[in-house]
């Protein structure tokens, strides 16, 4: 199974200068609950901001980088040059897409379940998750906690 989870505000923001534009502990809990022990890919900037800020990979989890980068070398990391190819093919366990903008944009179609936090407040920030049209889902759980909603959107 295939799904996508992503923190965004209201407007579809979900970055900022390669990072996230917000801190909030609540969200990188449920990120970590929902994911933990499943496989996580992404692409490379993601991996990368990840890598900058804990000095390693996602740790428990099996962690996929996308990349055209054929020198790109990890340890503890699994590398894939072709996303389409990948998920075409994946029939592995439970999988989590985990962004960024690039790599949810072209997995989205793959995707039956999407995992959202909304964050319902704004903020400044210049990387936006791709349209989606929220008619081809129904929400299956939601869950609110301050200034987040933790919605589950499965594809219809
Ligand atoms: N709010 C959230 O939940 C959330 C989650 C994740 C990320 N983000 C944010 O999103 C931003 C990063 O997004 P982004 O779009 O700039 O980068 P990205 O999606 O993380 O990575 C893009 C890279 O993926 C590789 N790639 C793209 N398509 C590919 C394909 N078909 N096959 C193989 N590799 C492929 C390329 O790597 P190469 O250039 O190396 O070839 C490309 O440059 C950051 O601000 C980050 O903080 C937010």
């Amino acid at each position: 199974m295939i799904s996508l989870i992503v923190a965004m505000t209201r407007k579809g923001l979900i970055g900022k200068d390669n990072d996230l534009p917000w801190n909030y502990p609540e969200d990188l809990q449920y990120f970590k609950k929902t994911t933990l022990n499943k496989t996580v890919a992404m692409g490379e900037k993601t991996f990368l901001s990840i890598y900058n800020r804990n000095q390693k990979p996602l740790p428990k989890r099996k962690n996929v980088v996308f990349t055209f980068d054929k020198d790109f070398k990890c340890e503890g990391v699994e590398v894939s040059h072709d996303l389409h190819k990948y998920l075409q093919e994946y029939k592995g366990d439970d999988l989590f897409i985990i962004g960024g903008r690039e790599i949810y944009r072209e997995a989205l179609p793959y995707c039956k379940y999407l995992y959202i936090t909304f964050i319902e407040k704004e903020y400044e920030g210049n990387v936006y998750f791709p349209k989606v049209n929220f008619d081809n889902y129904k929400i299956i759980n939601e869950e609110k906690l301050g200034e987040l909603t933790f919605t589950v959107f499965e594809r219809r």
